[in-house]
């Protein structure tokens, strides 16, 4: 008996730490998607083009927004992107310069991680949305400032408030912090489910915190990688959609 008890505890520890090494590099088959088909991915309520259309215009607001000194110099103010209808919504930090120059977020190493992750979740990029708390890039990737994080956060949550997703995913300390509005480190606030209200009367989110993929990058080890994993894992159980399975 204890050595069926043994095997099984060795069987989960060894499954996890293998899904935990191939879920960035491998090839996925996305069961989740093929499975439930995309109305399980994003949702299908029929306010589709309402979404679009005042994404649109926060869109358009942030292009003219003079509203702090980033301003000056951005090449491109990077909006967001992704699904209007997303039940998944990943908030970064503030866009580097590949992302200023094309005004597109994630575009980069970091944002190339980010798209392996999405896809070892079953879910297209497009089918999430990606935003970030400031919407033009500090200079020399500094951190943001408590002013241009108070001056840029009310579009993110306008738009979060558009696309009303189930599960938010913070990446990194500072999206994590901002949004929780909490001074506790990114090891603290993962780990577990929290809540998030765009609005003082809105409906509560859920909100779970990971490490930021640029982090991952630079500690690119098997714990790191897993962890960040089990906190993708804990996203999918929110959405109620399974775990894709390795081809
Ligand atoms: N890092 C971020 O936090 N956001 C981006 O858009 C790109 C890199």
């Amino acid at each position: 008996m204890e050595a069926e008890v043994e095997r099984t505890r060795l069987l989960r520890v060894v499954r996890g730490q293998l899904e935990s090494e191939l879920f960035l590099g491998g090839k996925w088959l996305p069961i989740s998607g093929e499975a439930g088909g995309e109305v399980l991915r994003v949702k299908k309520d029929g306010k589709s083009k309402q979404r679009q259309e005042a994404l649109a215009e926060i869109a358009e607001r942030v292009r003219n927004c003079c509203g702090c000194g980033l301003h000056k110099m951005r090449t491109k103010s990077v909006v967001g992107e992704g699904s209007a209808d997303a039940r998944l919504v990943f908030v970064g930090e503030a866009p580097g310069a590949d992302e200023d120059a094309s005004g597109r977020p994630f575009v980069g190493r970091a944002g190339k991680l980010l798209t392996s992750i999405i896809e070892a979740m079953g879910f297209k990029r497009e089918e999430v949305f990606i935003g970030n708390i400031l919407k033009c890039r500090p200079p020399g990737n500094r951190n943001p400032q408590m002013d241009e994080i108070d001056s840029c956060r009310g579009f993110l949550y306008e738009q979060l408030e558009v696309i009303e997703p189930e599960v938010i995913v913070a990446l990194g300390a500072y999206a994590a912090q901002t949004l929780l509005e909490s001074n506790l480190p990114i090891g603290e606030l993962r780990g577990k489910v929290h809540e998030f209200c765009a609005t003082p009367m809105g409906k509560p989110i859920k909100f779970v915190a990971t490490y930021h993929p640029a982090y991952l990058l630079r500690n690119y080890t098997p714990d790191a990688r897993g962890r960040v994993w089990q906190d993708m894992q804990k996203v999918l159980g929110l959405l109620g959609l399974e775990v894709p399975r390795k081809k």
